[in-house]
């Protein structure tokens, strides 16, 4: 696990743009699953500016939908299908038949789960998982505890993900109970993954992922037994308790 804090936010965001685009100058027909939340928004902005300056080409790659709400058409307005399509999908110019949508909405989630796995399989797993860690320590819908053979299930959210969920629709009435996940096997089996994290609020649970224990009950740190994985932070996450010595002796990999 590589830990890379920059200043602010927008400084993170590049960060974590100029890694994105030198796995897809090099790999254009990648597999990439690809998560909602707002923590990866000024990375999608920096992959449109950049694809719109010609630096490089999205066309051929591959995309998986990490996770979405159970029960929701995918023109709900809180559809995370909707939101992947209109924040990444668009602006890079991927045709949709390279999508494969996780049909929150189908009539057997838990066998679409598995049908969605096999696509993933069938595609030669996926290249680069692009995360956003939840308050609770979540990894897409991955609720605590998960464990790391988990597969692409039906999961109820917790007050925790429901709080904090509440803030992109309006409310937390406005929150589904239940959502379908892509499992942890599938993200721990990711050839790269970069985990984005922004905010002095996620400065707990963000300490708990990097150096804490490797445990279930925080999903996100099952992330530091994984390959290649960049953990993306800004200055207000990982907090300034602890000098760049002590970070480096925790964390040998670790660019502040
Ligand atoms: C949500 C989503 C996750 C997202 C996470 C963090 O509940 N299910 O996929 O990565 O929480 O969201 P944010 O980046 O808005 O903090």
């Amino acid at each position: 696990m590589r830990l890379i804090v920059a200043d602010d936010y927008d400084a993170m965001s590049q960060s974590a743009g100029d890694e994105l685009v030198s796995i897809i100058t090099k790999r254009p027909s990648a597999s990439v699953l690809v998560a909602t939340g707002n923590t990866p928004m000024g990375l999608y902005r920096e992959l449109a500016n950049r694809r719109q300056n010609r630096q490089f080409d999205a066309s051929r790659l591959r995309v998986f939908q990490l996770d979405e709400y159970l029960g929701l058409a995918p023109d709900d307005r809180r559809s995370l299908y909707g939101w992947m399509l209109r924040s990444f999908v668009e602006p890079l110019g991927i045709p949709s038949e390279n999508v494969v949508r996780l049909p929150g909405d189908s009539d057997d989630p838990d066998a679409a789960g598995a049908a969605f796995e096999e696509t993933i399989l069938a595609a030669g797993g996926i290249d680069v998982a692009i995360l956003g860690l939840g308050p609770n320590g979540h990894l897409g819908f991955n609720e605590p505890p998960a464990e790391p053979d988990s597969p692409t299930r039906v999961v109820d959210l917790t007050s925790a993900s429901i709080d904090s969920n509440g803030q992109y629709w309006g409310g937390t009435e406005q929150v589904p109970r239940r959502a379908l996940t892509t499992g942890m096997r599938i993200l721990l089996a990711a050839r790269q993954t970069l985990l984005v994290v922004s905010g002095a609020h996620k400065r707990d649970i963000l300490s708990r992922t990097v150096s804490g224990p490797i445990t279930p009950d925080v999903p996100a740190s099952l992330l530091q037994a994984a390959p290649n994985v960049m953990v993306f932070a800004d200055r207000a996450a990982w907090g300034s308790d602890l000098s760049r010595q002590a970070v480096q002796a925790l964390l040998p990999a670790t660019e502040i």
